[in-house]
């Protein structure tokens, strides 16, 4: 006898991560090797040596067979110094994704709202749970749409990436206000690209008790192998929150490097201050190109437009040794692709693998 999923599931699609050969390493297709990994919005840089070394040097210490804090109690304080808030309005995850599944398990009682194009998880993990997951579509140029949103009356949670994933903007302030104090639901803030616009929502959580936020550590801190993310929102949700979250849902490795990278976060400073630069380097060269329409990013990503098949210009890009997104036919996407910003060599491959397919073409 086969046993059947829950039909809900039986129609999800696992989550696809598109070819992801390390650096260097030959890819699925055996055609080239990947030279520029850009297409999952990680970090270019690695923690520095000296940052790492103190990590293992501290894990040396640590005894293996014993598991790891509950509470990520070391981790958490040094968040909670960092975002001036107490403890008890923070509570850790297994990278964010964990935490999104947690607050839908624990706070989704019907349906859950987001926006398309949008970060895939939240219908994902909104369908898994059980709950209605609602799909509205942004209005032009990427913005909220306000009056659809607050029609939705019975939604338990909103969902809203700001910068959004994949489009790379930030959501006007006063829109986000305007359905935190409207709306009946919980707004749950994804702020995991926040480094990159230096703006946040952190100052409005004392207001709102409606309002939560996340963030990881796997973008700007360079830290996507260790699955750090933080949720901050008034302490009678965290509660809520800490009776779903499974014990020690943060290994020790996580916790020691999480908070050392915290306590030394002074080298984020020059990455930063790279990455956005390069940023704005990279737009400004897709806008020479031909056939190539970029929008313009808050984030460590840039989506752009092709005027011809996107999908040709991806499969000619890994053949290539770049790696970037394809996003055609995602959340009413067409012919787009999201390029993650890379270290200088990497962004200077993938504009020159750019301009030699437009040669091609010609
Ligand atoms: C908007 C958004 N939220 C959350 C995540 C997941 O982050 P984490 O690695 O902390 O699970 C991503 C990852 O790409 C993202 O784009």
């Amino acid at each position: 006898m086969k046993i059947l999923p829950k039909k809900a599931i039986s129609r999800l699609n696992p989550y696809k991560v598109c070819p992801p050969p390390l650096h260097g390493s030959a890819t699925p297709r055996g055609t080239s090797q990947c030279m520029a990994k850009l297409d999952a919005n990680e970090s270019p840089y690695d923690l520095p040596a000296e940052i790492k070394r103190r990590v293992f040097n501290e894990l040396k210490r640590l005894s293996f067979n014993r598991y790891p804090d509950p509470d990520a109690l070391k981790l958490r304080t040094a968040f909670s110094k960092k975002v001036k808030l107490p403890l008890k309005w923070i509570t850790a995850g297994n990278g964010s994704d964990e935490l999104i599944l947690y607050l839908t398990l624990t706070f989704a009682k019907r349906k859950v709202l987001f926006f398309s194009p949008t970060f895939a998880m939240y219908r994902v993990i909104g369908i898994s749970c059980g709950a209605k997951a609602i799909n509205i579509p942004l209005k032009t140029g990427f913005r909220l749409p306000l009056e659809r949103i607050l029609k939705q009356k019975d939604a338990s949670i909103i969902f809203i990436s700001s910068p959004n994933n994949p489009t790379g903007n930030c959501f006007s302030k006063d829109d986000i206000l305007n359905i935190i104090k409207k709306t009946n639901a919980m707004v749950v803030l994804d702020e995991a690209y926040a480094e990159f616009c230096k703006d946040s929502f952190l100052p409005y959580l004392k207001r709102f008790k409606n309002l939560v936020i996340l963030r990881t550590f796997s973008k700007a801190f360079g830290l996507a192998g260790m699955r750090v993310g933080f949720m901050i929102s008034h302490p009678y949700i965290i509660r809520e929150v800490n009776k779903v979250r499974l014990p020690y849902n943060l290994g020790l490795f996580s916790q020691v490097a999480g908070r050392v990278a915290l306590e030394k976060s002074h080298f984020l400073t020059r990455s930063l201050r790279t990455i956005i630069s390069e940023r704005e380097r990279v737009f400004e060269n897709l806008c020479r190109l031909n056939g190539i329409y970029p929008y313009p990013s808050q984030a460590n990503f840039i989506l752009f437009k092709t005027c011809s098949c996107s999908d040709k210009l991806y499969s000619y890009l890994i053949k290539n040794g770049v790696l970037v997104r394809n996003l055609n036919g995602y959340g009413g996407l067409k012919n787009c692709l999201r390029v993650t910003i890379g270290t200088k060599m990497e962004n200077d491959l993938f504009l020159e693998r750019l301009r030699s397919y437009e040669k091609k073409k010609r």
